[in-house]
């Protein structure tokens, strides 16, 4: 993973037997969980090569962990909002009718499933597991961190570290993705920043294959001009109302 930096009427349904969603934390932003680069976004209160890198890991773990933990607390709170529902009900319907919608996540809370969604891939990992920095055995994990939680692998100590993806590491599931990608007829990025890759190439990959994109966000991203389509709006009311235009076809 490596970091650089009106609504209108929708085409789409015809063509959307195979969906491709790429998600960002702007998904999940009205959930309360925050984004990452927006104003208050998390990289303006932290420095993500402390908290979000292998080196920050080594040179301070009890750091790491303790901004992990603080997340897994937020996430407690936090419940699915209309965006994470109307993808599940878009990925239920699309696949009564033969379809397919795989939602690619970069997302490490895990609203998408809260929501009913089903087959998420987390590219980015997940905040809720555990892993050991020693053997990379991993395990489902509400509760804090701790230097002294035990590995029920290898029995080792301080190895703890959250499940997800850091910034010099590669992300999760790729050889997966691509082959959706390659697979979709139509391409949909939403609440992403289009600032971190490998996620942020995947519309050129799509475009590249002729398939059809679409941004959905807040705000143009950074690589707007990479999409056929633009609808800009918070997620929570924009994409229930995208996926009502994609089901109506
Ligand atoms: N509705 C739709 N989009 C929104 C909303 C909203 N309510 N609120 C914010 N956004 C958009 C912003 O305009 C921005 O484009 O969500 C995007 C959030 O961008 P980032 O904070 O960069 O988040 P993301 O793209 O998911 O970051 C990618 O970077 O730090 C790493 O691993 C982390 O997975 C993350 C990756």
């Amino acid at each position: 993973m490596t970091a650089v930096s009106s609504l209108k009427g929708s085409d789409q349904g015809r063509s959307g037997s195979n969906i491709f969603v790429l998600t960002g934390a702007g998904v999940s932003a009205e959930s309360g969980l925050g984004t990452f680069r927006d104003r208050d976004g998390v990289w303006t209160k932290y420095d993500l090569n402390d908290v979000a890198t292998p080196q920050g890991f080594a040179r301070d773990p009890d750091r790491v962990r303790a901004f992990y933990n603080a997340r897994r607390a937020n996430l407690a709170g936090a419940a699915p909002n209309a965006a994470h529902f109307a993808l599940a009900r878009l990925q239920r319907e699309m696949s009564a009718r033969g379809g397919s919608v795989m939602i690619c996540t970069q997302n490490v809370d895990g609203l998408h499933e809260q929501g009913g969604a089903v087959e998420v891939v987390h590219m980015h990992g997940q905040l809720l597991v555990t892993r050991c920095q020693a053997c990379q055995a991993t395990w489902p994990d509400r509760q804090a961190m701790r230097a002294d939680t035990v590995c029920g692998a290898c029995g080792r100590t301080a190895t703890a570290r959250p499940h997800v993806v850091w910034f010099g590491e590669t992300p999760l599931f790729m050889e997966r993705i691509v082959d959706a990608v390659e697979a979709a007829d139509l391409f949909v990025a939403i609440g992403t920043s289009g600032s971190v890759y490998p996620a942020a190439g995947f519309v050129a990959q799509a475009r590249d294959l002729g398939i059809r994109t679409c941004e959905i966000n807040l705000q143009p991203s950074d690589n707007a001009r990479a999409f056929d389509e633009r609808l800009y709006g918070p997620a929570s009311e924009v994409v229930p109302q995208w996926v009502e235009t994609v089901l109506a076809v």
